[in-house]
């Protein structure tokens, strides 16, 4: 999928395989990480379930002690992988879905599969995972008018709809015009609502998350615009190339993978992403400026949401 508030429609020269992480050394990372207290492991893209082997990276990555594995995924494999991501382990699933109309689907996806996506979720759910977190990423003018198709989506079943704020990111095809913040889309919630949204907290969750009277699963809004949640991000990230980027949303990278590969030993992988996690800012300023983001050094597909 090359979806246009990802990346440019043309799509990205592909990075040089020797340049990509080796299962070996994203297991290594994992499990010295773990031992310095991170405990999920959240994996993304691109799109991982197309990257060979994957299956059996997360069922060795769960056999580490205390680690717990999530996916976010554009949902298209997951008809076929379903049953076996939860065989490995896999605790739970984000999929990307941004409209249930298939002539938008294929206009935001470039893919006309959006039976295939709905096919991957019902999968999914069938074979027990539970939460399955929807991301919709809100763009004014384009699926607004779906926010209440959305919200039913969790009437029936543990469904928890995400509702996310369109960030502007290198390369990608933000205007101010579509911009939705979380305040309007929770007032189209609760205007066409007949109960009221019951306010849940959930610790370190980036999303502000509602429950519902007689639904079975949840809402959430996800303000990285109009309200950071920078006080109470605990993540970091680890690009496919070796990179620890500490905020999604600013410039600062340590090369892991360089020292591993030049004889780091585990105390000094240990080191660095201590430091990571110690340079970690306090925040950053998405939506103070009206432009897009110019010091982000990578585009939002090489980090993977
Ligand atoms: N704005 C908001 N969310 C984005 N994502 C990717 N790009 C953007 C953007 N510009 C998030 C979406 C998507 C996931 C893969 O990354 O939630 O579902």
């Amino acid at each position: 999928m090359r979806c246009t508030y990802c990346m440019p429609a043309e799509g990205f020269d592909s990075v040089a395989h020797a340049n990509i992480l080796t299962y070996e050394e994203i297991l290594r990372i994992v499990r010295i990480s773990s031992q310095i207290g991170v405990k999920k492991f959240r994996i993304t893209g691109g799109e991982p379930l197309v990257r060979r082997g994957i299956v059996e990276l997360v069922k060795e990555m769960n056999s580490i002690d205390g680690v717990e594995t999530t996916f976010t995924t554009n949902g298209l494999l997951l008809e076929e992988m379903a049953e076996s991501l939860k065989g490995a382990g896999v605790k739970r699933l984000n999929i990307s879905i941004d409209s249930l109309k298939r002539e938008r689907f294929h206009k935001i996806t470039l893919t006309d599969k959006l039976d295939k996506v709905l096919r991957g979720i019902e999968k999914a759910h069938e074979v027990g995972f539970n939460p399955i977190k929807l991301n919709v990423v809100a763009i004014k003018g384009f699926n607004d008018d779906e926010i209440m198709d959305f919200v039913a989506l969790a009437k029936d079943r543990p469904y928890h709809v995400r509702f996310i704020e369109f960030m502007p990111m290198r390369e990608n095809s933000w205007d101010r015009d579509q911009f939705m913040a979380c305040d309007e889309i929770e007032g189209v919630i609760k205007n066409n609502l007949p109960q009221p949204l019951i306010a849940v907290h959930e610790k370190n969750s980036p999303s502000r998350d509602y429950s519902i009277d007689g639904y079975a699963g949840r809402i959430g809004l996800i303000s990285p615009v109009s309200r950071h949640f920078c006080d109470s991000c605990n993540r970091i990230r680890l690009t496919s190339d070796g990179h620890i980027k500490s905020c999604l949303l600013r410039e600062g990278e340590e090369d892991i993978k360089t020292a591993m590969r030049k004889g780091a030993t585990d105390e000094e992988v240990k080191f660095l992403i201590s430091r990571a996690v110690i340079l970690k800012g306090a925040g950053h300023s998405l939506g103070d400026s009206e432009t897009p983001l110019e010091n982000a050094d990578r585009p939002m597909t090489q980090i993977g949401g």
